[in-house]
């Protein structure tokens, strides 16, 4: 530089680099005290020339770090500086001649974090990705079901619910048992909200799907090193993520035996102790468990721990099987299909009378699950046939059940006379939903003259 350039050039040169309006610049010497600051730098930290020159940084802005640079070396490339309400982006570096330490250098980078635009930009991208997995992970662990979800008006059931409700604030361990598919978990999730514990975490342990080894590391965790493939810093067990919440223990009835005295030494003591740790850590939890087997008869099998299922079965909560609620398949319907509707993008909003007729004669031994499938499979059927009312021809397979028990339910214990009427009746709801309502057109498809269609109409209401 000095090969093309004078002294005096050079010094103006400097000047002008310096006293830009670009970009703060403050030069301190080696004992920290200011040599050189440029306007925009007095103007950012809103001091005079005289309040700075000549004294130390933490003088003029008490949350400098360029002393930090002097004692330690260190280069501060990019660092979050706020001062007399500016965001800046500064950088810090010390400066040497031939080795020795001369001082130190502070240059903002951007005047205003908002000029960083592309580190906002990077910034707030990262903000909303941390924003999405703090929901991932809350709504993993949160309750997602509660009293109000659970469809129903069966006297039993409602008495079924307020049962649990009450049971929610004592917070007692309750096991609940019931065939597949009668809302077990439904009910766990509603427990847990109606509970005092509802803000904290409800966590999920599905005792059947994981091999022995995985499910003890699920549930207790484990510390650094305590196996091959054992992850770095460790993993808390489901016990612990449950902490001051409640921890549902899902399909109980198929944990392992040796698995079972471990949980039992748990819920015992209340405290947990992590694979390959040494120190037991305390748990405040409440427990749910539920199954769909009987867990009296495997106790008596000897495949699971009697001691195990007294200390479950404080509360036993029984769901109630479909078939013993019927009177509930109109609005469980009524819930479900809107709920069908909007996953499979599709409009079939409405359900034949027939339907629902049919529906409530069978007797579901896979429960509200069984409705939902048979429900799905008849809404595709329908949505192929251009078809926005469910009628019995959607449900084949419980038109076929129907068929192979002879007369259909419904036309059981009436009259001959009753049951020709009834049927009458359906057929010529069915025609005129058939034919938009045109009476011409409904007599022509059941066969009759449309006196007597109109004869009929009147008799049945249907006018
Ligand atoms: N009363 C209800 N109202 C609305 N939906 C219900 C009701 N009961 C059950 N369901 C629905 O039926 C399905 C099965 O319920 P859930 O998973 O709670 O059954 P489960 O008793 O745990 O069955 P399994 O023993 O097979 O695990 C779920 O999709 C649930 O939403
Ligand atoms: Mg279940």
């Amino acid at each position: 530089m000095r090969d093309v350039v004078d002294a005096q050039q050079l010094t103006r040169l400097l000047e002008g680099l310096v006293e830009n309006p670009y970009m703060g610049i403050i030069i301190v010497n080696k004992e920290g005290k200011a040599l050189i600051a440029n306007q925009t730098y007095l103007d950012i930290i809103g001091k005079s020339e005289e309040e700075v020159l000549g004294r130390h940084c933490l003088e003029f802005t008490p949350n400098s770090r360029l002393h930090e640079i002097l004692e330690t070396g260190e280069v501060h490339l990019a660092d979050y500086w706020p001062v007399n309400g500016h965001d800046t982006i500064v950088a810090r570096f010390p400066i040497y001649f031939e080795e020795e330490l001369l001082g130190a250098i502070g240059k903002s980078l951007f005047l205003e974090l908002s000029e960083a635009q592309i580190l906002v930009k990077k910034m707030v991208e990262l903000e909303e990705e941390l924003a999405w997995y703090r929901d991932a992970v809350s709504s993993v662990y949160q309750a997602k079901y509660c009293f109000d979800t659970i469809v129903g008006q069966n006297k039993d059931l409602q008495r079924l619910k307020s049962m649990a409700e009450r049971l929610a604030k004592t917070g007692s361990t309750i096991l609940i048992t019931g065939e597949s598919g009668t809302g077990k978990e439904l009910f766990a999730h509603a427990i847990h909200q109606a509970s005092p514990r509802a803000h904290a975490p409800f966590v999920r342990v599905n005792c059947v799907a994981l091999p022995e080894n995985l499910l003890e590391s699920e549930l207790f965790g484990y510390e650094e090193g305590a196996f091959t493939g054992a992850r770095k810093g460790g993993k808390p067990g489901k016990f612990e993520l449950a902490h001051r919440g409640t921890i549902f223990l899902d399909e109980i009835g198929d944990m392992p035996l040796s698995m079972q005295a471990k949980l039992l030494t748990v819920l015992q003591e209340r405290e947990v102790e992590r694979i390959g740790g040494t120190k037991p850590i305390r748990i405040d939890v409440q427990v749910l468990a539920a199954t769909n087997r009987n867990l009296e008869e495997l106790v008596k099998e000897g495949v699971f721990r009697e001691d195990l299922y007294y200390r479950l079965n404080v509360v036993n909560l029984r769901i109630i099987p479909l078939r013993q609620r019927l009177d509930d398949i109109p609005l469980l319907v009524e819930a479900l299909l809107p709920e069908i509707n909007q996953r499979l993008r599709t409009r079939v909003e409405q359900v034949s009378p027939e339907a629902v007729q049919l529906l409530c004669s069978y007797q579901w031994p896979g429960n509200v699950r069984e409705l939902e499938n048979l429900l799905e499979r008849a809404i595709i059927l329908a949505d192929l046939n251009d078809d926005n009312v469910l009628d019995e021809e959607h449900f084949p397979s419980l038109q076929k059940l129907a068929a192979q028990q002879g007369v259909s339910p419904r036309l059981v214990n009436r009259t001959l006379a009753e049951a020709v009427e009834q049927l009458e009746m359906e057929m010529i709801k069915k025609a005129l939903r058939q034919t938009n309502n045109n009476k011409t057109q409904t007599a022509k498809v059941l066969g009759l003259h449309s006196s007597v269609l109109y004869r009929k109409l009147n008799k049945y209401d249907l006018a």
